[in-house]
């Protein structure tokens, strides 16, 4: 199957008549380009792929600052050099500054108010000559709202499509509103709705290790699984952010949709299509059957010195590190204890999960000696690194015989820096139809169901001290 015939038959209907209809964008209109995604994903992600030559893609950013073209030029040029990718490239300092340059053409700067229909007809105007346009919405979800009126309002209804960045809406009820908004002027098929954990090759590489490996299928369950804890850890704090943190907390931050993304790629059913409405119903059907999240079974954190951090309000009790536990209560994984932990400024960053088998059943007459080996682990991680660690019991040096954990493992032989990152892939896909690696809208709606009894709380979270791994789980000593 070639590429273009594959990507029709994950995403039937989308590049047909009924879908878009006119191949892949040439221009991706940036809402929300003055704001901190841009300057740490968006920029950078749009000149790798400018770079790699595989997308012609003239940007319009819109802000509400005064920025002019110059600025926004400005600020891209600083985002670009500041990604670890245009560092590392190869190539003369000056060579990679003249091709900055050249994209930086590509990029125009429209400043207006997301309420006022002048811009959207002003936009409307100017991207005529381009047969489809990409219109990402990197604002608060308050914003969407105005803007999806707006360019609902002009042509670019019937040829735009939408890319949302996440948190798609605040709560359950809003994100149901939002879809429903969105879907009463853009087709399902036209909106793209980001994650982009999911556009992540390490998330990925989950799926490949649980299915194109036989040896765990069998085991992929709560009869030989007796845990999974799944961490999310950043070692920076919210530097910047008070305003869009404060107000939303780790919960609604990484919880709702990174990390319960990462459970959904660990505990779906394997999928028998590629489809990407197959592999959303499998992350659905598996999000459905997680009981909503207790307040009694979870630890809100508050590091030291956050609320000295300009712009988050006195006495705020907003969490910026959550524990807590889920309970999977389908046919496969009932009985299994999932942990989740997402934190900020905590000892380093790292996205984990660790996985513990239960203990063997004929432990104790090996070969006829009394032992009591370690359970088996696996050890998943997905970020800073890549690797893949199995703990396997084997004979100790020792007489007599004993048995000891010796670690299997896999490390990924390719350096972030050298793929792409997810922000390009979602970019590309998006423009080419692909809705693979984005979440539908019941997706998301399943996954505020799960957390929402924590949004919103009153509980005083527990302090803990930057550059530690958070407040100690129950029954665990201080951490250090
Ligand atoms: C974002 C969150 O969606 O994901 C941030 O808003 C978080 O708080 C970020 O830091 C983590 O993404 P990545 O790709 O840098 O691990």
């Amino acid at each position: 199957m070639g590429f273009k015939s594959e990507i029709e038959a994950k995403n039937p209907g989308e590049s047909g008549p009924s879908g878009s209809g006119q191949g892949a964008c040439t221009a991706l209109v940036v809402f929300g380009i003055t704001g901190d995604l841009a300057r740490k994903k968006t920029f950078g992600a749009l000149f790798e792929l400018w770079a790699s030559g595989d997308s012609p893609i003239d940007v319009v950013g819109v802000g509400r600052s005064e920025w002019t073209n110059e600025t926004l030029r400005n600020n891209a040029r600083k985002a670009i050099s500041e990604t670890p990718k245009f560092l590392e490239s190869k190539g003369a300092l000056s060579a990679r500054d003249s091709y900055v340059d050249q994209f930086l053409e590509h990029l125009t700067f429209v400043q207006g108010d997301y309420s006022t229909g002048s811009l959207y007809a002003q936009l409307s105007t100017s991207l005529r000559s381009h047969g489809s346009v990409l219109c990402y919405l990197a604002v608060p979800p308050t914003v969407f709202p105005d803007i999806v009126k707006g360019l609902a309002g002009t042509d670019l209804r019937r040829s735009a499509r939408l890319l949302v960045e996440k948190p798609f809406g605040t709560n359950l009820a809003s994100s149901i509103e939002l879809a429903a908004q969105i879907g009463a002027n853009f087709e399902e098929n036209r909106v793209y709705a980001v994650d982009h954990f999911l556009a992540k090759e390490s998330l990925q590489n989950v799926s490949i290790l649980r299915f194109a490996n036989r040896v765990f299928e069998p085991c992929w369950n709560s009869q030989h699984i007796e845990s999974v804890t799944v961490t999310f850890a950043e070692d920076l704090g919210i530097e910047g952010r008070a305003g869009f943190f404060d107000s939303n907390g780790t919960v609604r931050d990484v919880v709702q949709n990174h990390v319960l993304q990462v459970v959904a790629a660990l505990a779906m059913e394997p999928p028998t299509s590629p489809s990407a409405d197959h592999l959303n119903d499998r992350r659905r059907d598996l999000l459905d059957a997680i009981v909503p999240v207790a307040l009694r079974d979870t630890t809100f954190g508050q590091y030291n010195g956050y609320l000295d951090t300009e712009g988050v309000r006195a006495n705020s009790t907003t969490e910026t590190f959550v524990r807590t536990k889920l309970e999977v209560n389908n046919e496969r994984w009932r009985g299994c204890d999932w942990t989740i932990v997402a934190g900020k400024a905590m000892a380093e960053s790292r996205t984990e999960i660790d996985i513990s088998f239960r203990a063997a059943t004929h432990a104790t007459s090996i070969v006829g000696v009394s032992c009591d080996p370690e359970p088996n682990r696996l050890t998943i991680r997905l970020s800073p690194d890549e690797s893949v660690t199995l703990s396997i019991q084997s004979r100790t040096e020792s007489v007599p015989i004993g048995t000891a954990a010796t670690a299997l493992i896999s490390t990924s032989s390719y350096r972030p820096s050298e793929e792409r990152s997810a922000y390009a892939r979602l970019f590309d896909d998006a423009r080419r139809g692909d809705h693979t690696n984005f979440v539908r809208h019941d997706v998301v709606a399943t996954s505020w169901r799960i957390v929402e009894g924590l949004l919103d709380h009153n509980v005083v979270p527990v302090v803990y001290e930057q550059g530690t791994w958070g407040p100690p789980a129950q029954g665990q000593e201080a951490a250090d």
